[in-house]
């Protein structure tokens, strides 16, 4: 079955101290083996779940991006990937209180001061 939606998790990892920090160090491997555990318990073929690279808004990590929908997800925990599942990807109605929104891109742009311009 082809899957409707890719759910995309940033497993971008940095080392410590580093001024941007990083999804990993804010728990998106546990986001991620959570959702992988879970669509196979629902036995739900209607999605992918995928791990990334850095998807930009590092500092409201961990980030978790649904697409085709373009709803971006920002500070998932282990808790809420059942409320994402039952919610956005079998009813289609996106977890609102989850969702990034502009200034959370751009404070990650932004960065604090010291932080390097990439998102290396
Ligand atoms: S490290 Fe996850 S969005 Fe940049």
């Amino acid at each position: 079955m082809k899957p409707e939606k890719d759910v995309f998790v940033c497993t971008n990892e940095r080392p410590s101290g580093h001024p941007r920090g990083s999804c990993v160090q804010n728990g998106s491997i546990e986001v991620l083996q959570t959702f992988r555990d879970l669509q196979g318990e629902k036995n739900l073929f209607n999605f992918k779940v995928v791990a990334t690279g850095c998807l930009e808004p590092c500092l409201a990590g961990p980030t978790v991006v649904v697409y085709p929908d373009n709803v971006w997800y920002g500070g998932v925990t282990v808790d809420d990937v059942e409320r994402i599942i039952d919610e956005h990807l079998v009813r289609g109605r996106p977890v609102e209180f989850l969702i990034l929104d502009e200034e959370d891109f751009e404070r990650s742009q932004r960065g604090p001061k010291e932080a390097p311009p990439s998102c290396l």
